[in-house]
């Protein structure tokens, strides 16, 4: 059996504010042991949960549970919790040793030189004992303020976007060593983040929150591969989807239609009611695509899905080029090729069809906004 003693559960938790719902009754669960991210744009509630799990923020309802203890009415320092912020707040007169001994010191721990030790080798800074804070680099002080955060082994530690000052070289480095520290102590971490990057690195369960809510809840690959809602399938990584009705179903097949192309979608990855005659979202990713000039259509082997389209522009970004393909079902189609041989023909103008497996297709139902979750990315990448 699996010691369920430190699991974080959220019951029915909200926090309204006036009248505006920050977040709405979510139930979660955070299995002991586990790294886990909640991610979502800016504003969607991912600081509002994690202030309610450490203390910080009375919940307007529900309750917050670790293990079998309901923890909703204790204190912050009576949790067994403890946060690191984005702003590391390191105590700038002390050293880097009293940093991290601070926490046992207030305990009235006298001997703490084992400990500390310990816990600076963890984080790869045991030569920089005696610095003061201002004398470390972003990832430095970083890793201080885990280190001080881990000293008193808390059931859980939250980190609220703890990579966010640092550049994006630093910030790759540092979620590597983070996973790595996680594994190596076992502590449940809960890792709020707008980096879907970040939190597909690093978690074993990623949350995707909007507005207030969790949208979807998996592992990086399910949620990758089989996105429930338009939302996430354009949130994290890059949909085409395309707007189609239900023609037929054929055992674990339904057939649909999209201009005039008829496409194949598995039964099981369709998360609409799939009517005959009825809309739904036909979903691919361009990484399963192929890109073939009209010229070799012939060549494309049978039982394959395919669209034809004109190339609007492409990008050579090294490993990948990636493709925008004008077609009769959806103007701005995404197709990423791997750099393997390049087809000189495959330039703006060349007519080419695209074709994929049926079995790399989801459909999505069509009531949603097609277009949910690209504006946040976009925001994101502008900021
Ligand atoms: N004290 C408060 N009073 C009123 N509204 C608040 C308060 N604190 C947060 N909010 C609102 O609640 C929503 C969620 O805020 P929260 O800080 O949880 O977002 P977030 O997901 O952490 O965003 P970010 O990525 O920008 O940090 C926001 O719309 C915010 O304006
Ligand atoms: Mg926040």
């Amino acid at each position: 059996m699996t010691d369920t003693n430190g699991d974080v559960r959220l019951s029915g938790i909200s926090k309204t504010y006036g009248s505006f719902t920050a977040v709405h009754p979510l139930d979660l669960t955070v299995p002991q042991g586990s790294f886990f991210a909640l991610l979502g744009a800016s504003g969607c509630g991912k600081t509002t949960t994690l202030r309610m799990i450490a203390g910080l923020e009375e919940p307007t309802t529900g309750t917050v549970s670790l293990g079998d203890q309901d923890v909703t009415a204790l204190p912050p320092y009576k949790r067994p919790v403890n946060t690191v912020f984005q702003s590391y707040a390191l105590f700038p007169h002390l050293d880097v040793f009293e940093n991290v001994a601070f926490g046992l010191r207030r305990r009235g721990i006298k001997s703490v030189k084992k400990q500390v030790e310990e816990m600076l080798d963890l984080v790869q800074l045991g030569e920089q004992a005696r610095k003061k804070p201002h004398q470390l680099s972003g990832g430095q002080q970083q890793r201080v303020a885990v280190a001080r955060a881990l000293i008193n082994h808390p059931k859980v530690l939250l980190l609220d976007e703890p990579l966010g000052a640092l550049d994006l070289k630093l910030r790759r480095q540092m979620q590597l060593e983070l996973k790595r520290i996680q594994t190596e102590v076992g502590i449940t971490f809960i890792h709020v983040t707008h980096d879907q990057e970040e939190a597909m690195t690093m978690a074993d369960t990623v949350a995707v929150m909007n507005a207030g809510r969790v949208e979807q809840l998996g592992s990086p690959a399910e949620l990758y591969e089989n996105p429930q809602s338009t939302f996430v399938a354009n949130f994290l990584g890059t949909s085409n989807l395309i707007k189609a009705e239900v023609d037929a179903k054929s055992g674990d097949e339904i057939v649909v239609k999209a201009a005039d192309s008829k496409l194949l979608l598995p039964a099981a990855r369709c998360s609409a009611p799939a009517s005959t005659g009825g809309k739904v979202l036909v979903g691919i990713r361009p990484e399963k695509i192929s890109l073939t000039h009209a010229d070799d259509a012939g060549s494309i082997p049978d039982g394959r899905n395919r669209i034809t389209g004109t190339i609007a522009d492409t990008s050579f970004i090294g490993v990948s080029t990636q493709y925008v393909v004008d077609t009769p079902v959806c103007d701005e189609f995404a197709v990423y090729a791997q750099n393997i041989e390049r087809d000189a023909r495959l330039v703006p103008g060349a007519e080419v069809v695209l074709h994929w497996s049926p079995a790399h297709t989801f459909g999505l139902d069509a009531a949603q906004d097609i277009d949910a979750g690209i504006e946040s990315v976009e925001e994101e990448a502008a900021a």
